[in-house]
């Protein structure tokens, strides 16, 4: 194992990836220690995603604390606190959509929070090579693809929206750390992920939540451009294989080997809501709107994740078929979940912002 993980501080832990992270990790067998989730619950944070761990293990092996990643005094007192020997960094601004209209916000917490982190790391853990600072990236930083072709982990950076530049200027630093500092460092990038707790500004739970309310179901563009879609519990059992079996100072690229173009999904969507809820093949299919593409809006993504499969002997194990099943299924089953999203904040500055989209 890279790291002991006695203590691991997730950051971001009331996100979509990160708190499926947490109830991932509290599923595993072989992993007996403490949980420390460092988020500041911005629109995207939410602790009913943690119910049932809050439940189960708040104040034995599991610790919540509010707080900025971009605060130094808050980060450096939970590493001495709970003597962190392991990070997840998960917290970030995750939407390109609103990296647009606003990315001051991405450039603050993405780069300037990532480097606190580091900081705060390398403050504590001084020349220590037991411990592992895992940061979650994205394949965006690798730019957009043509028909064919694949990102590699030696793939150069391309970013083009402010998301991904942040998020690339992230992913620089920590190997930085790993360079200058021997900080034992590795790095994931990952394609789109879905599944349950997605917060619905991304395409699928927009969708899906958009066919209950009969409302449009926006589709940027020619619909054309494509995503390689990933179950979320497969990317948290990546990082865990990661976490227990990676390289300091290595990135690996993790993918579901499974693109669809974005008008193809949305179909496939609408038929497997319709099943669910007893309409007609077609039902919601009458919904679909072409509307103003997104600006830069990057045409393919695709993953090649070899070097994680035979490295690590990580694979995919949830197919698209059944993954697009239990997240609709969840979200069938989660209407207070969705209510309490629908009533905050998030959605007031959608409304604002994507009028005539
Ligand atoms: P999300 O937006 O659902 O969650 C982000 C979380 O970070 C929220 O809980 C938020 O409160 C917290 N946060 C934001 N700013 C913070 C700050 N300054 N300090 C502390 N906490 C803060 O995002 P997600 O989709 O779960 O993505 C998690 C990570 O995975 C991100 O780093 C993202 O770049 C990466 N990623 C996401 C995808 C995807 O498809 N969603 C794919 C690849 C990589
Ligand atoms: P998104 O879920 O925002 O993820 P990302 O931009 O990080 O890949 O979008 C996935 C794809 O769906 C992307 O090509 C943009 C497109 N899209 C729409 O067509 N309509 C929408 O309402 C949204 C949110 C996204």
């Amino acid at each position: 194992m890279s790291s002991s993980i006695s203590t691991i501080a997730v950051t971001g832990g009331a996100g979509f990836i990160g708190s499926n992270f947490v109830h991932f990790l509290f599923k595993q067998a072989d992993f007996k220690g403490i949980v420390v989730n460092i988020d500041k619950l911005t629109y995207a944070g939410n602790l009913e995603n943690l119910v049932e761990i809050e439940k189960k293990h708040a104040g034995k092996r599991y610790f919540f604390k509010k707080a900025d990643i971009c605060d130094p005094e808050k980060v450096s007192a939970v590493f001495t606190k709970y003597a962190v020997d392991t990070v997840v960094n998960f917290a970030a601004e995750s939407h390109v959509d609103r990296s647009i209209y606003g990315p001051k916000e991405f450039v603050h917490t993405n780069i300037i929070g990532t480097f606190t982190l580091l900081e705060a790391a390398k403050e504590s853990w001084g020349d220590r090579q037991d411990v592992l600072f895992h940061h979650v990236s994205t394949d965006e930083v690798f730019g957009s693809l043509g028909e064919s072709d694949f990102f590699y982990e030696t793939t150069s950076y391309d970013p083009r929206s402010p998301y991904s530049a942040s998020k690339a200027a992230s992913d620089h630093l920590v190997s930085a750390y790993f360079h200058t500092y021997h900080l034992p460092v590795t790095i994931s990038n990952c394609s789109n992920n879905y599944g349950p707790y997605h917060f619905p500004e991304k395409l699928i739970p927009l969708m899906i939540l958009n066919m209950l309310e009969e409302k449009p179901l926006p589709v940027y563009g020619d619909g054309k451009n494509i995503r390689d879609w990933l179950f979320v519990e497969d990317h948290c059992s990546a990082i865990y294989a990661i976490l227990k079996k990676g390289r300091h100072g290595e990135t690996y690229n993790i993918g579901g080997e499974n693109e669809w173009t974005n008008i193809d999904l949305v179909n496939r969507l609408c038929e497997t809501m319709a099943k669910k809820n007893n309409k007609p093949k077609d039902h919601y299919k009458k919904l679909i709107t072409y509307v103003n593409d997104r600006p830069g809006h990057d045409r393919r993504y695709a993953i090649n994740c070899d070097k994680i499969k035979n490295e690590l002997s990580w694979k995919r194990s949830v197919t698209f078929e059944e993954g697009l099943d239990r997240t609709v299924t969840w979200y069938l089953a989660n209407s207070q979940w969705i209510e309490h999203v629908r009533n905050g904040e998030y959605h007031k500055w959608l409304d604002k912002n994507y009028q005539g989209r």
